[in-house]
C-alpha cells in the first residue's frame, strides 16, 4: 500500500460487532478516519461503545448500511481507502448450524474472491480460529457467551470443537490492520494463536482457574489432527501471537469485571 493510505480513510463494516470494534478501537489509535456501518445507528445502546473510544469524536463516523439491500454501503464506501468487511448476517436453520454457519463463511468468501477479481477489486481474507478476549458491545456475542458457559460448567457448546484454533481478539484486530497497511500482502492470511483439544483445554484453564467450575473431561471427537499454517503472519510480516493463556486470562478478567462470573 501507498504511504499516504496508512490513516488515512477507511470503512469498517458491522462496526458495533465483537470482532469489528475492537478492529475499530485498534484503527483509531493507528491514526485512521473510520467509518463504521452498522444497521440502525439510531440504537444509542448499540454504540455507545464505540463513541467511548479513544480518537472517536474526532474521527469516527457511524452510518446506516445493510447487506441486504443492494447498492446501500455505497456511501460508506466512498472516499475510503481501505474496506474491512466483518458484517456477517446471521441466519439461524433449525437443524445442524454449525454446518451452515461453515458453510455460509466457505460461500461468503467464494463469492468475495469472484467478486473481487471480476471487478479489479484488491482483495485479501484474513481467517480467524475461535476469537477469544474481552468483548466491547453491550450483548455478549455467540463466541464469547458459548466460553462464559464453559467456565460455568456447561459442556454443550464447546463439545463440537473437539480440536480448535484459538486466537485474542486485539491480534485479530492487529493483523488486519498489519495486512492492509503491508504492500505486498495478498490472497489468504490464517490468523490464529494455538490449536488445543477440548481436555488440554480444561486442563489448562482448571489448573489456572481451579476455583471455576470448568468442566473435568470432554468426550473426544473423531477429528483428524491438524495445526494452522500461520507462517504468512508469522515469518514474513513477523507478527506475534499472544498465548492462549494470555488470551483466556484477559477474557477472564473481564468477565470478572462485568460481574459475569458471579
Ligand atoms: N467470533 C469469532 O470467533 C469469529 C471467528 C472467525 C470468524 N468470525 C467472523 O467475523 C465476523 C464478525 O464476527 P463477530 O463474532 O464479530 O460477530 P458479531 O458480533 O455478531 O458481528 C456481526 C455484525 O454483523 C452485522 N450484521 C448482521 N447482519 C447484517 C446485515 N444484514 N447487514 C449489515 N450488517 C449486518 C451486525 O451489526 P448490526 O446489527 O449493528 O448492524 C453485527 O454487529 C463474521 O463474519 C464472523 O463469521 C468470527
Amino acid at each position: 500500500m501507498a504511504m499516504d493510505q496508512i490513516n488515512g480513510k477507511v470503512c469498517v463494516t458491522g462496526a458495533s460487532g465483537y470482532l469489528a470494534s475492537w478492529l475499530v478501537k485498534r484503527l483509531l489509535l493507528a491514526g485512521y478516519h473510520v467509518t463504521g456501518t452498522v444497521r440502525d445507528p439510531g440504537n444509542e445502546r448499540k454504540l455507545a461503545h464505540l463513541w467511548r473510544l479513544e480518537g472517536a469524536k474526532e474521527r469516527l463516523q457511524i452510518v446506516r448500511a445493510n447487506l441486504m439491500d443492494e447498492g446501500s454501503f455505497d456511501d460508506a464506501i466512498n472516499g475510503c481507502q481501505g474496506v474491512f468487511h466483518t458484517a456477517s448476517p446471521v441466519l439461524k436453520p433449525s437443524s445442524n448450524p454449525k454446518i451452515w454457519y461453515a458453510l455460509s463463511k466457505i460461500l461468503a468468501e467464494k463469492a468475495a474472491w469472484e467478486f473481487c477479481g471480476h471487478n479489479g477489486i484488491d482483495l485479501v481474507t484474513i481467517l480467524p480460529s475461535f476469537v477469544i478476549g474481552p468483548s466491547l458491545p453491550p450483548d455478549l456475542c455467540s463466541t464469547a457467551s458459548d466460553v462464559l458457559g464453559l467456565l460455568k460448567g456447561e459442556k454443550e457448546k464447546f463439545q463440537w470443537h473437539g480440536r480448535m484454533g484459538y486466537v485474542h481478539i486485539d491480534d485479530v484486530a492487529l493483523c488486519h490492520i498489519l495486512v492492509y497497511e503491508h504492500q505486498n500482502s495478498h490472497g489468504r492470511y490464517l490468523c490464529s494463536s494455538t490449536v488445543v483439544d477440548n481436555n488440554e483445554l480444561v486442563s489448562l484453564l482448571s489448573t489456572r482457574y481451579p476455583l471455576l467450575p470448568i468442566p473435568e473431561r470432554f468426550e473426544l471427537l473423531d477429528r483428524p489432527y491438524y495445526e494452522f499454517n500461520t507462517s504468512k503472519l508469522t515469518s514474513l510480516l513477523g507478527f506475534k501471537f499472544k498465548s492462549i493463556e494470555e488470551m483466556f486470562d484477559d477474557c477472564i478478567a473481564w468477565f470478572d469485571e462485568q460481574g459475569y462470573l458471579c
